[in-house]
């Protein structure tokens, strides 16, 4: 017989306060009110929040129909004042986690969000923290300061850690069809957390700590880190060979079995795989252990932006020119290909460093019409791709393949051309190398 919260979690008329209402927070609101459960959102931005209380959208997965919808049928609305976390039966939070100048774990804005939540907390109601972050955060940060309040995790309220598992721009995988790893303080927190969850998310997956949730957020994204950075090693190793790297992976991926297909490229990007197994590797320093393949992973992807540009440097030596001087045009700079975003995106870092190198560079990405100020390669916006910017240019580099790139307009046009993720082969172009697509002969 289950436990009458349990009940009343997976079938009460409920209330979900979501915290941080960016890339994560969004979509979990979207899916809970379309589910039938009425959702409060909380941000620090004002500007998010009138945004999404007239209807519109900021993150580009969540259409403005959908937020549209909510709001007018009084489902969702978003409040930048923490007061309203109190008329929530749930609370869940997205808020970023983010790495300090010194690589080091912020945690800052969990434990803003956390005080927050105390200030509010109630008897019945059940915190869930989904933000990435290293195992132990949930029972060494957030529990003590909602025992602050003198309730008792458990009985009073129940406090988990279900890690997101979104993945921007995937057309398949979203918030309501991607299982969900969840892990409770006490074993009535998962029950009750896992009976909320189901009414919006297909299937739940129940562990038993939430610091074992929380290293499997962890283990998923390193599984990534370090995957990628093999194929950026195996690039390098084929380069010296002489292999083309790409023809390599591919004849290695029709093994049925024991092998997984992982890409090399320009370096790493987003939120989360450059970020998140550094929050490990902190966690396992305080505990005297030194987690050797986060860090060769990290040092290897992060030389892939250095690989990159010696690559478009070599197409220009070979027509007897410099990076110094030379026209550059850099095509995408997204993180990855269908998206906005750019956070951590290595093309910032490839802008910066031809710069840095004298090279005069411009770029051109439907989805960021602007890099702002403050990023490196900030501030400057996206240029028209056309005939004259790709003949104009000494080299042109895709950096970011985004779906709608015309490659017949670039290949036609741009004298040389140094492609970081294997677009021109794959779709049956004559390319001359693995990187130096177009260009004159080595
Ligand atoms: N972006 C992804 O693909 C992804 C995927 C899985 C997990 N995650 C994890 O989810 C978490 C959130 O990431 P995101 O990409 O949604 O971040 P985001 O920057 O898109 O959104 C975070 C939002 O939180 C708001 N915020 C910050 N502090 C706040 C506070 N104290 N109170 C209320 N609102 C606050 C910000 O204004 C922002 O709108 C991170 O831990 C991240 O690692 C992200």
């Amino acid at each position: 017989m289950s436990h009458s919260e349990v009940l009343r979690f997976r079938d009460g008329p409920l209330t979900l306060g979501v915290i941080g209402l960016g890339y994560v927070g969004l979509p979990l609101a979207v899916e809970a009110a379309e589910a039938g459960i009425r959702v409060v959102g909380l941000d620090v931005s004002q500007r998010v929040v009138d945004l999404l209380n007239r209807g519109e959208s900021h993150i580009q997965d969540v259409p403005a129909e959908r937020v549209a919808a909510l709001v007018q049928a009084g489902r969702l609305e978003a409040t930048a004042d923490p007061a309203r976390l109190g008329e929530c039966d749930a609370i869940s939070i997205c808020v970023p986690t983010p790495l300090s100048k010194t690589r080091d774990p912020d945690v800052s804005y969990i434990v803003s969000a956390s005080e927050a939540v105390a200030g509010a907390l109630r008897k019945g109601q059940l915190v869930t923290l989904e933000s990435t972050t290293y195992p132990g955060t949930t029972r060494e940060i957030l529990l003590p300061v909602l025992e602050r309040s003198g309730l008792k995790v458990g009985s009073d309220f129940y406090l988990c850690f279900s890690p997101e598992r979104v993945d921007p721009g995937n057309p398949h995988w979203g918030t309501h069809n991607t299982p969900k790893v969840i892990g409770g303080i006490t074993p009535l927190c998962t029950e009750v957390g896992a009976a909320f969850y189901a009414r919006f998310i297909e299937t739940m997956v129940p562990v038993s700590s939430a610091e074992a949730a929380e290293l499997t957020k962890i283990l998923e994204n390193t599984f990534r880190s370090i995957n990628i950075g093999l194929a950026n090693e195996t690039a390098v190793i084929a380069d010296r060979l002489g292999v083309d790297v790409w023809e390599v992976i591919d004849a290695a991926s029709t093994k049925p079995f024991g092998f997984m297909r992982f890409l090399p490229g320009p370096g790493l990007g987003g939120h989360c795989i450059p970020v998140d197994p550094h929050y490990l590797s902190w966690k396992m320093r305080t505990l005297n252990y030194r987690t050797r393949f986060i860090e060769l992973a990290s040092e290897i992807n992060s030389e892939m932006p250095r690989f990159i540009l010696g690559k478009a440097r070599e197409a220009l030596n070979r027509a007897g020119k410099s990076v110094k001087g030379a026209r550059v045009l850099v095509l995408g700079v997204a993180y990855k290909p269908n998206i906005d975003d750019l956070r951590e995106s290595p093309a910032l870092d490839i802008i910066e460093l031809l710069e840095d190198d004298g090279a005069e560079v411009a770029y051109h990405d439907p989805f960021v019409a602007s890099i702002p100020e403050g990023e490196p390669g900030g501030p400057r916006s996206s240029v028209d791709l056309d005939r004259d910017a790709l003949s104009d240019a000494d080299v042109v580099m895709v950096i970011t393949d985004h779906a709608g790139l015309d490659l017949n307009l670039v290949w036609e046009n741009a004298p040389r051309i140094v492609d970081a993720r294997d677009a021109f082969r794959r779709r049956g172009f004559p390319v001359a190398d693995s990187w130096i697509v177009k260009g004159e002969a080595e």
